[in-house]
């Protein structure tokens, strides 16, 4: 069923490219119909050190402050082998091989759209990564929400990050990867606080614990993480990220794995919870939870499709001619579109026909 989501990533990738003239209306409507996972949470409660891991990789721009300021919609495609490579969507035959410079890319694109300032804009930045090291998953990575304006930004950001934030969770089939620090209250998660707003009985939310390993001494996360104190529909996830030290000092992703892992294990107070902890089996839930989702969505995703196929055909009959004889791009990413979804089908049927199906 793996390559059912790698399927869904490249739809995902022909549906934004068609959609980039904002003309069409079916188009968004295809768009909102995909799953994906996004990642919501307070600046600094670790949503970029959660995606890194998830990835495995040392890839997103870092510092305090507003570092993040346009969305960053990330496919990861698994390969079997091979070395593992980068490409951006606005830069389609380029080859990234070097993650540091795949940061500053990042960083460069941001400015490109919003200019030096500290600005924001909900114009996506497409990045997918192949790597024999990763799960298949698209994620995307969102403004960090804030409480208050900092110099040179206008007092209106504090509104403008939620409602462009709200824009991406608010969709039914959106995944929530609500970040929230062991460290500090949960009652006053920013995370859990907008993901209540659009998900109030949390059919779609994952809660994620960061920086247990911060937490005050003779204090736990246990109630939480056994679900006994705010329950989600989904049991917690904790994870232990790098600290900033260990940033500074390079350690790498490996090793921070590893440590997590002997981290849970060995902790008494975790110990009977280690098997569903950490940042790899946060990665191993998204990717099975991503997969029921689609085909759950089949039929939906079949319609919209047949729909589409309607609207082109009338489109065509208003012309008195084939829309085909308007070459282009459009017409060409449309195929594309219709041809992915066709795939996406016989996977499904052949899985289910030879008993393949989870
Ligand atoms: P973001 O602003 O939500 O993207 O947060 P970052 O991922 O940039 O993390 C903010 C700071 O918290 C960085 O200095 C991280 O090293 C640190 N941090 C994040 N998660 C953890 C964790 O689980 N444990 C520790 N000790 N530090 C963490
Ligand atoms: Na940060
Ligand atoms: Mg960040």
């Amino acid at each position: 069923m793996e390559s059912l989501i790698s399927l869904v990533n490249r739809l995902q990738r022909a549906c934004t490219a068609l959609g980039d003239n904002g003309e069409d209306n079916a188009l968004p409507t295809l768009w909102d119909a995909l799953p994906s996972i996004a990642v919501v949470g307070g600046q600094s409660s670790g949503k970029s050190s959660v995606l890194e891991s998830i990835v495995g990789k040392d890839f997103l721009p870092r510092g305090s402050g507003i570092v993040t300021r346009r969305p960053l919609v990330l496919q990861l495609h698994r390969i079997d082998e091979g070395r593992e490579y980068a490409e951006f969507g606005h830069l389609p035959r380029k080859r990234f091989t070097d993650f540091a410079a795949v940061r500053k890319e990042i960083a460069d694109e941001t400015d490109r759209e919003t200019g030096r300032s500290k600005q924001i804009s909900s114009v996506p930045i497409y990045l997918s990564i192949y790597s024999p090291n990763v799960v298949n998953l698209t994620l995307i990575d969102l403004p960090g929400l804030t409480k208050v304006a900092v110099e040179g930004q206008p007092e209106s950001i504090v509104h403008d990050i939620e409602n462009m934030v709200r824009t991406y969770i608010e969709k039914p089939n959106c995944i929530i990867l609500a970040i929230s620090p062991a460290n500090q209250d949960l009652a006053t998660s920013d995370a859990i606080k907008i993901s209540r707003e659009v998900d109030p009985k949390g059919e779609r939310t994952f809660g994620v614990l960061t920086k247990i390993d911060l937490m005050d001494k003779g204090t736990d996360a246990v109630d939480i993480l056994e679900g006994k104190a705010y329950k989600l529909q989904f049991p917690w996830i904790g994870v232990v990220n790098r600290s900033q030290a260990d940033i500074n000092k390079n350690v790498d992703m490996i090793a921070a794995r590893r440590r997590e892992r002997e981290y849970f294990a060995q902790t008494p107070e975790y110990k009977h919870l280690a098997h569903r902890m950490g940042s790899e089996h946060l990665g191993k839930v998204m990717s099975k939870h991503l997969e029921s989702i689609i085909k759950s969505r089949i039929p939906g995703l079949q319609s919209l499709i047949n729909k589409t196929i309607i609207e082109l055909e009338s489109e065509s009959s208003r012309l008195g001619r084939p829309v085909a004889t308007d070459a282009g791009g459009k017409l060409y990413m449309i195929m594309e579109i219709v041809r992915i979804f066709d795939g996406i089908f016989k996977e499904h049927l052949d899985g289910v026909r030879s008993g393949g199906d989870k």
